[in-house]
């Protein structure tokens, strides 16, 4: 799938966010290698702690129906989901990227299909702990 047309699906997931306490609504586009896509926004919580980002709903969503192998992902998103400006993901979804995905995985933030910018996880999570560390 094209750059485009994953960024698409991201910002047309991006109205279902359910961000009642923030406002900052999030969307995820997530490209399996088998060509298949995971659609997830953020999820809050009126105790604030069980907030799940979007990335991590699109990444849950996939691993639980049995995908393991990752190309890409889109994020995209703003206040009162407006997007305004490139939203990176936050550490703990890059340590969950780190977890499914190679150093190569691409990180796509867009604000438009036009406008986007990508990084490598490598690039997002240098120095990282992963499974390598523990022997497997
Ligand atoms: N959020 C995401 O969903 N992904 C990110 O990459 C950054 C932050 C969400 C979590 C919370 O619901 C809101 O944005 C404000 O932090």
């Amino acid at each position: 799938m094209d750059r485009k047309s994953l960024i698409r699906a991201a910002i047309e997931n991006l109205p279902n966010s359910y961000a009642p306490y923030s406002h900052f609504h999030v969307s995820a586009a997530l490209l399996c290698k088998d060509g298949t896509v995971y659609t997830g926004f953020n999820i809050e919580n009126a105790t604030y702690t069980p907030t799940v980002c979007a990335e991590r709903s699109a990444f849950f969503r996939a691993i639980n129906e049995g995908k393991r192998e990752f190309e890409a992902i889109v994020i995209c998103g703003g206040l009162n989901g407006v997007i305004t400006d490139y939203c990176s993901p936050c550490g703990v979804c890059r340590q969950v990227m780190k977890e499914f995905c190679g150093p190569d995985f691409l990180v796509i933030m867009a604000k438009s299909e036009e406008d986007y910018i990508e990084k490598t996880l490598d690039e997002l999570l240098p120095l990282s702990f992963g499974a390598e560390m523990l022997g497997k």
